[in-house]
């Protein structure tokens, strides 16, 4: 007797939701500082996996990039930015939680992250730099994805979308 089997397209079309979600403002996740645009496309499939919304600089490249990597069918959540500092600290302001996704000291671990409660923004850094000292100093709390490889860090769509799941409550 076979106990698993792949699931079908229509399978899986039939157990999905048949538009995209709107903007409920719960979690939105914030690449504001994205070199690359291949993460931008692999984070918005994420946001529409667990429900999440995602902010971004109002870049020519980055919207291109969205358009060009959205492989996802009708509209996504997407907000636009200004300075990502005080974008952020007016997210702070209406009562959002600023969590850092961050290789940091002091940072809790991604195992022991609750799921989001209330309004959270996910800030994810720089792929090179990280995430800027200046705004480091914003947030309200910052989780680490343990690691025991070789490689210093992840890929930053790989660190949004583990802790995206996370504070679905979806793993
Ligand atoms: C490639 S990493 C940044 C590079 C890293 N700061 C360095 O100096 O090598 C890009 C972003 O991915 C996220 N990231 C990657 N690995 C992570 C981990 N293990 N825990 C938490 N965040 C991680 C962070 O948001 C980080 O700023």
């Amino acid at each position: 007797m076979t106990r698993y089997s792949v699931r079908t397209p229509d399978e899986l079309r039939a157990s999905r939701r048949p538009r995209g979600h709107s903007c409920w403002g719960h979690l939105i996740v914030a690449p504001l500082w994205a070199q690359t645009g291949a993460n931008l496309g692999t984070l918005l499939r994420t946001c529409d996996a667990v429900g999440a919304c995602m902010a971004v600089p109002p870049h020519d490249w980055v919207s291109r990039a969205l358009r060009k990597g959205n492989t996802l069918p009708g509209p996504s959540c997407i907000h636009r930015t200004g300075n990502p500092a005080n974008w952020l600290a007016r997210e702070r302001d209406r009562g959002a939680t600023l969590l850092g996704v961050e290789l940091a000291t002091g940072a809790i671990r991604l195992g022991d992250l609750q799921p989001a409660r209330q309004r959270t923004v996910v800030v994810l850094g720089h792929e090179h730099r990280g995430i800027p000292d200046d705004v480091m100093d914003l947030l309200d709390e910052v989780v680490e994805i343990p690691m025991v490889g070789r490689g210093a860090s992840l890929n930053a769509a790989v660190a949004g979308s583990l802790v995206l799941y996370r504070l679905a409550g979806l793993v």
